[in-house]
């Protein structure tokens, strides 16, 4: 078990804090991945309605549906937390008393999880400056978005790097914290089978979604001024792809990682203006039906006065422009109100380039390496084999299944892990300031364009896998966007 840690979370009652951030940390009392002597103080603007308990459980039973909750186990976890009413644009009495709190005689590490919006990154890093809350054993992990376009992000990192070495301060992204995500590391670095195959050479395209099936519940304020662009491709669809495409690092050290996605990033193709309208689609969900159900459209789930031009839809034909992936699409693609929750990555390599078996009478699909990383981790590499045992010769695709199963409990969360390793100071799975603002400058462009132009994003049905461009973007070029219900093929 790792060493004891503090660690703060401002916006310790908002919805990050209790959708994930909490249920993430007991899950690593259960599992026995958190010491016990660790704290964990939560900021609030106000006091609680109910007592600190009662909140826990009530959350609890909202946000771990998987293990269940035991009293033993929630009481314990209470002591562990203290909750207290911090303003996070001035100091003050509040200001000291966290000071007092914190203040220790060992050398524990100290994490700030900045689970706030960005507007006050730079006031509350200021304030933690001020008070000495940001000497050596001090992190400080920022959620995303970082900012809403280069401009701010390069404000915000300008600011916190007044008041944290960039050694101290953690980028998040949770989507680097998921198993399936890490295991593709292992996979694509530690066999020589994949990395000899892994350029345009062999592969045809790649494709990468995160599909969702929730609207925007209760975050209609941040998302109307955010969209699917912001909130979804600039970080985790962009994060995805880097480590798909990046060149092997020397090492798997925090910086040689970034080092890799950095140049990804930087070779991403920019496009121009009618380009941009060619491979990319932005759209927003009507009304329409999830399950049998009826349900409505964005901006009435918003009760929007006015019409609204946030996408809650996107997908892109994206290109890296060097000599491993020259002319390989790289088709992106997120939503919300879509069918299913699925977040996969599909290597599709190319077709054979002439088959012996012609008289077999099958298709013969081109083999696809699949990194499911929603709603669970699966890695699988599909391949065409003889239908073994039939009366006629016929071939049929079968998946060859890469899961590493882990040990009950051996499995993080990804918040978990990357709250684990920022307090261990391990940065290789978080996101240098120079990635950030990469992204920025890439999703800009696109961004910028819309802003000026006559097109509206298109409508799609709720419960529909968006406007029929975003399948036109595929069937140009003779492709399909992949996607199976369960995720995996059955071999019988
Ligand atoms: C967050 C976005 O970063 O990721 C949300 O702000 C989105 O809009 C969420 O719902 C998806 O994360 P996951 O892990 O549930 O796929």
């Amino acid at each position: 078990m790792q060493d004891a840690f503090d660690l703060v979370i401002f916006g310790g009652t908002g919805d990050l804090s209790r959708r994930k951030l909490l249920p993430a940390l007991y899950s690593g009392v259960v599992a026995g991945r958190v010491h016990p002597d660790s704290r964990v103080v939560l900021t609030s603007r106000s006091a609680l309605g109910s007592s600190q308990l009662d909140w826990l459980k009530e959350l609890f039973a909202v946000n771990v549906p998987a293990c269940g909750v035991e009293d033993k186990v929630l009481a314990a976890f209470s002591k562990m937390v203290t909750i207290v009413e911090v303003g996070l644009m001035e100091g003050g009495d509040d200001w000291a008393a966290l000071k007092t709190l914190l203040s220790r005689d060992d050398e524990r590490p100290l994490v700030h999880f900045l689970a706030v919006p960005p507007a006050v990154f730079t006031s509350t890093c200021q304030l933690l400056g001020e008070y000495g809350l940001n000497g050596d054993r001090a992190r400080v992990v920022l959620e995303k978005p970082l900012g809403h376009d280069l401009a701010s992000a390069q404000a915000i990192n300008e600011d916190v790097g007044r008041c944290f070495k960039e050694d101290q301060t953690f980028r998040i992204d949770h989507y680097l914290g998921k198993e399936a995500v890490q295991n593709l590391l292992a996979l694509r670095f530690s066999n020589i089978l994949f990395e000899e195959l892994w350029s345009a050479r062999t592969i045809d395209h790649i494709q990468i979604t995160i599909a969702e099936d929730l609207g925007v519940e209760g975050r209609g304020g941040f998302y109307e001024g955010t969209g699917a662009m912001r909130d979804m491709v600039q970080n985790h669809l962009l994060q995805l792809l880097c480590l798909v495409a990046m060149e092997p690092p020397a090492r798997l050290d925090g910086d040689s990682i970034r080092e890799e996605k950095l140049k990804v990033l930087k070779s991403l193709k920019q496009f121009s203006g009618p380009e941009i309208d060619e491979n990319v689609v932005r759209a927003q969900y009507g009304a329409g039906a999830m399950a049998g159900e009826a349900v409505g459209s964005y901006s009435g789930d918003l009760e929007l006065q006015s019409e609204s031009e946030t996408e809650t839809f996107v997908a892109l034909k994206a290109f890296i422009e060097n000599w491993r992936w020259a002319n390989v699409p790289f088709y992106l693609r997120t939503g919300k109100r879509l069918p299913d929750r699925f977040a996969e990555i599909v290597i599709q390599f190319k077709p054979i380039p002439h088959s012996p078996h012609a008289g077999w009478g099958k298709h013969i699909n081109p083999n696809r390496f699949i990194i499911r990383m929603q709603p669970e981790d699966h890695l699988a590499l599909r391949m065409m084999v003889k239908n073994h045992g039939s009366a006629t010769e016929t071939l049929k695709e079968v998946e060859m299944n890469l899961d590493v199963v882990a040990d009950d409990g051996a499995r993080l969360g990804p918040y978990l892990r990357l709250i684990l390793d920022a307090a261990r100071g391990d940065q290789s799975l978080f996101v240098h300031r120079d990635e950030v603002e990469y992204a920025w400058r890439w999703v800009d462009n696109i961004i910028g364009h819309w802003q000026h132009s006559p097109l509206p994003p298109k409508t799609y049905q709720a419960g529909t896998w968006g406007p029929y461009e975003a399948h036109d973007l595929m069937m140009r070029d003779g492709r399909e966007w992949f996607y199976e219900p369960n995720g995996r093929l059955d071999n019988g």
